[in-house]
């Protein structure tokens, strides 16, 4: 089966060709990192824009790369959720008038369990289950227990920022470019962990859920002074940074790291799988492995972690393959679809 996968929820126009939801034969993104970057974040009407602008020649691309036209496609998947209501719309309307006019099926998946996917996807052999699926992207953070592919239930999330979020809110305080998990990243390397006592915060009663708002704002305090706001001056040297980005990093992520490990101990999950655009950090996999390396970690390929269309095609093969059923033509886009 030859899946077209299209993703346009956030900034990235995407459109990849996967065979039987593994086989990666085309994967082509279009980001719009540039557009947004002079505004410090993703603007909403400038992403739809530049998504109906490119979303045909990208598709044309990725059937194209693939060695394949139109016709050799069985199925169309697209991401019809959660994320920005304008983009998501172009998406999902560029499938819907290729199943229209060809009378091939389409199915719309959800984009944050695509994230899941995308690490099954990226290795051969089967993940055993239960494991614990853990995402760490710009828009979400997410423990789920996984009993299967479609078998989910979440077991703790954010009740404020995004991990991803967070890092790219840091990034705008020190003045670095957007998204900031790469630069925080970069910068982190050069940096004492230890030199600013930064945590994350605790939810009452919710050992599983995360807080990353606090942790925010005790970083602007620290570089720009107490109840100072976003466009306040910088307090700090130069110098200073790549300590405040390593120890917010620290912070953040022993955060994660912790509650994962102890979830997936207390669901006796013997593997964790991760997605999202933040699993590209690399101190974030060595941190894993040095708590607690009896764990089986599986990780998205590269290409994989951040938003792209193969994962929304692989997920949209297993969904489909499961029920033998598309979606009907008045499938509506879900801003805030969950598990
Ligand atoms: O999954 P993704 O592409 O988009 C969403 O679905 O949100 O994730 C994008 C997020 C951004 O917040 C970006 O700053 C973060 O992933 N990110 C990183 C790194 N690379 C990207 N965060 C930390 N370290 C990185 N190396
Ligand atoms: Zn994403």
């Amino acid at each position: 089966m030859i899946v077209l996968g299209i993703e346009t929820t956030c900034d990235e126009t995407a459109a990849s060709v996967v065979r039987e939801g593994k086989e990666i034969l085309s994967n082509v993104i279009s980001s719009q990192i540039e557009l947004h970057q002079a505004f410090g974040g993703v603007v909403p009407e400038l992403a739809s824009r530049q998504h109906a602008h490119v979303i045909l020649p990208i598709i044309d691309q990725a059937l194209s790369e693939a060695n394949m036209t139109i016709n050799d496609i069985d199925l169309i998947s697209v991401a019809k959720g959660p994320g920005l209501i304008g983009p998501l719309m172009i998406g999902i309307n560029a499938a819907k008038t290729l199943s229209w006019s060809t009378g091939i099926p389409f199915i719309g998946v959800n984009h944050i369990e695509a994230h899941l996917y995308a690490a099954l996807m990226s290795h051969q052999h089967e993940v055993p289950f239960p494991s614990l699926g853990v995402v760490l992207s710009g828009g979400h953070t997410s423990l789920v227990l996984m009993n299967g592919v479609g078998n989910y239930h979440v077991i703790g999330q954010t009740i404020d920022d995004a991990v991803g979020e967070a890092f790219d809110k840091v990034a705008k305080i020190l003045g670095l470019p957007y998204p900031g998990g790469p630069e925080i990243e970069r910068l982190a390397k050069m940096g004492d962990p230890s030199r600013y006592s930064f945590k994350s915060g605790r939810v009452k009663n919710r050992h599983y859920d995360f807080s990353f708002s606090g942790l925010k704002t005790a970083v602007l305090y620290a570089a720009k002074g107490a109840q100072s706001k976003y466009d306040s001056k910088l307090l700090i040297q130069e110098e200073d940074k790549p300590h405040i980005a390593a120890s917010f990093q620290q912070a953040a992520l022993t955060d994660i790291v912790k509650k994962s490990v102890k979830a997936a101990h207390d669901y006796h999950c013997s593997s964790v799988v991760l997605g999202g655009g933040v699993t590209c950090n690399q101190r974030l996999r060595e941190m894993f492995v040095e708590n607690e390396p009896k764990i089986r970690y599986y990780w998205p390929s590269k290409g994989l972690s951040l938003d792209n269309a193969a994962m929304i095609a692989g997920l949209g093969y297993e969904k489909y393959r499961m029920t033998q059923k598309g979606d009907p033509l008045d499938l509506e886009a879900s801003t805030s679809l969950k598990f």
